[in-house]
């Protein structure tokens, strides 16, 4: 028997090239997880092409909340309200998981609760470890962000730092690109690390001015790309898992010393990362490392948590929704959305 009190969040999220649906029961039960990826149609082309995953997801999104709905064991009427992701990412992307969520909410008269992406993913993190509980400091980084931010309470951020340029997942994957792996670059170089010595070549560790938490990873992806042209001019032959680990041990030292420093200055005895590169594991191994020697719990979401998925948004929706937040029928996709805004 339900409990009448239960409230059962059917989430949708398509921000990039993910088409995904998934049914959160009371906040932190994920009862589904559906993910249609469209990563080998993308690779094809290096990277992903907003055009296609718009219409992929077009063809992918009823099928994909139908598996979400069917394996949770509930039916539309069961769901307390429809939660979806409506930026930042790819607007037609966006688009579609929108207007399903929109024509969901409007068929069935449930509530609808429009979802930061990356509320989403620092959400993820409550799936898992139930004693997590704000306040908390937070590292997101994924393919398209990289943000240092405080989660003072559920759905309340304050930003402290991000990157200039590209984000850590970017450089992954332009960095992937360069020595031929391929994309998605991040667990490519994560495998190939482990063959390479992370001290053959010193790549810098760059620092933006005047700010303590903000990123800048475009220098590094230069400095790769300079060192692999000097090889190539000088006929010697590149150690690509040097390379590989060299690079990843690069961005690890940055994000791991700016967000210790940041736990330090804020006094927090909570660290939790987010979003794609959140399952590199050279990145959780040294947060392991820094954060038991400093007595900081550390948590972090399993890797099909932190890529991107449905079940995220459904976590973030639940709090958002018990807080009251609602949103109309004019919900849009906003390719740029910054957290805390709505
Ligand atoms: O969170 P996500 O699925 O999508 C965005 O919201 O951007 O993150 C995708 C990014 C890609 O850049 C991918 O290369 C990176 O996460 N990634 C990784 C690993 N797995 C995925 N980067 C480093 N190591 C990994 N194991
Ligand atoms: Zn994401």
């Amino acid at each position: 028997m339900e409990n009448r009190e239960d409230v059962h969040i059917l989430a949708i999220e398509s921000s990039c090239d993910e088409t995904a649906a998934s049914v959160v029961k009371n906040g932190r039960q994920v009862l589904s997880n559906i993910i249609s990826s469209q990563i080998d149609l993308h690779t094809l082309y290096g990277g992903v092409v907003p055009e296609i995953a718009s219409r992929k997801h077009i063809e992918k999104i009823n099928q994909v909340i139908e598996e979400a709905l069917k394996e949770a064991g509930v039916t539309l009427e069961d769901i307390t309200a429809i939660a979806v992701t409506y930026g930042p990412g790819l607007v037609g992307a966006l688009l579609v998981g929108v207007s399903a969520a929109k024509a969901i909410a409007f068929a069935t008269g449930k509530p609808l609760v429009g979802v930061h992406h990356i509320e989403g993913h620092i959400s993820a993190n409550y799936i898992e470890n139930k004693q997590l509980e704000p306040p908390f400091a937070c590292l997101v980084v994924s393919g398209g962000h990289t943000h240092l931010v405080i989660v003072k309470d559920y759905g309340e951020y304050e930003i402290l730092g991000c990157t200039r340029d590209d984000a850590a997942g970017e450089a992954f994957d332009k960095v992937a690109r360069a020595i031929g792996l391929g994309y998605p670059g991040g667990p490519k170089i994560d495998k190939l690390s482990k063959e390479g010595n992370p001290d053959a070549v010193k790549f810098p560790r760059a620092k933006v001015d005047g700010s303590d938490y903000d990123f800048s990873f475009s220098g590094l992806k230069s400095a790769v790309l300079n060192y692999l042209n000097s090889c190539e001019m000088k006929g010697i032959a590149v150690n690509r898992a040097d390379v590989a680990a060299s690079f990843q041990e690069a961005v690890v030292d940055v994000l791991v010393e700016h967000s210790l420093h940041a736990v330090k200055a804020y006094g927090f005895d909570k660290f939790a990362i987010a979003g794609g590169v959140a399952s590199n594991s050279s990145l959780r191994a040294a947060f392991e490392t820094a954060c038991s020697s400093q007595k900081i719990a550390f948590f972090h979401p399993s890797p099909v948590f932190c890529t991107d998925n449905a079940a995220m948004i459904g976590v973030a929706g639940y709090y958002e929704y018990i807080k009251g937040t609602r949103s109309g029928y004019d919900l849009n996709a906003i390719p740029n959305l910054r957290l805390g805004e709505r």
